[in-house]
């Protein structure tokens, strides 16, 4: 049961599940503070939902430009409630010695690091209050393996060892949850699923389910690998 108004940071807020669940928190009174690169769709976010929410134009890999980001954000909104690092890259299907160098540090930089560098810079005020959740987006594919998304796999096993090993620092009443988002249409999919992806739920029907389940996590969750409902 969700009643109070959170504060939630939400990293790839442009497009796909960032975008739907952006939307549906905004929709049920919360606070989104919202990052993504595409300045464009930062500037519609920007413009479409107003103050108190709040987006910036960013690439979390950036560990200088999260920090001030962060620092940003919280003298002006506070600690966050709800740390949501949902932003990802996946790899253009191949298999793993076909993948070039750059483009595999690109993934890790990324899906792990990125990752890293908001947790980095946004904990500290949340363990300073000794609240706050925050969800780590997984996979399917950070539980099992498939081909062709080696690259990508292996930062979604990473997440799932980030996530557990950060629950066993965090101090009581918070909590580091590695959650597998389940199969929705989005670009991400398209990518690796081609055609076959118009099968699987559009990114604002899962949003609905997923958004009371992510808003419902609490500290009786800290280390539970979960899939959304
Ligand atoms: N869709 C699925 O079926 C599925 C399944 C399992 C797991 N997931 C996970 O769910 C999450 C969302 O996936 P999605 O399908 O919504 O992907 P998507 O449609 O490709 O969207 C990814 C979002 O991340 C942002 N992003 C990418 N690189 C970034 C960077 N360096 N800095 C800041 N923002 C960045 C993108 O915006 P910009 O391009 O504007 O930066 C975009 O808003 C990911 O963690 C993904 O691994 C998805």
């Amino acid at each position: 049961m969700v009643t109070a108004t959170k504060r939630i940071v939400l990293t790839g807020v442009t497009r796909g599940l960032g975008l739907a669940m952006a939307k549906a928190f905004i929709r049920l009174g919360h606070t989104v503070l919202g990052c993504g690169r595409s300045t464009g769709e930062i500037e519609k976010l920007k413009k479409s939902c107003g103050a108190p929410h709040d987006f910036e134009a960013l690439d979390i890999s950036r560990d200088d430009a999260v920090q001030r980001w962060a620092r940003r954000i919280l003298k002006s909104h506070g600690a966050p409630d709800l740390l949501i690092n949902n932003a990802a890259l996946i790899n253009a299907s191949a298999p793993l010695w076909l993948v070039p160098a750059d483009e595999f540090s690109r993934v890790i930089d990324v899906n792990i690091k990125g990752v890293a560098n908001t947790i980095r810079h946004f904990a500290p005020a949340m363990i300073a209050q000794k609240n706050g959740v925050i969800v780590n987006f997984s996979s399917g594919w950070g539980r099992s393996s498939a081909p062709d998304v080696a690259p990508y796999c292996a930062t979604k096993f990473a997440i799932e060892g980030l996530s557990q090993a950060l629950a066993q620092e965090l101090p009581p009443g918070m909590a580091s949850i590695p959650l597998n988002p389940g199969i929705i249409n989005t670009d991400m999919l398209q990518s690796c699923y081609g055609g076959s992806a118009a099968s699987f739920p559009e990114p604002a029907a899962w949003a609905e389910r997923a958004v009371p389940f992510i808003l419902s996590l609490s500290a009786k969750d800290n280390g539970k690998s979960l899939s959304a409902p």
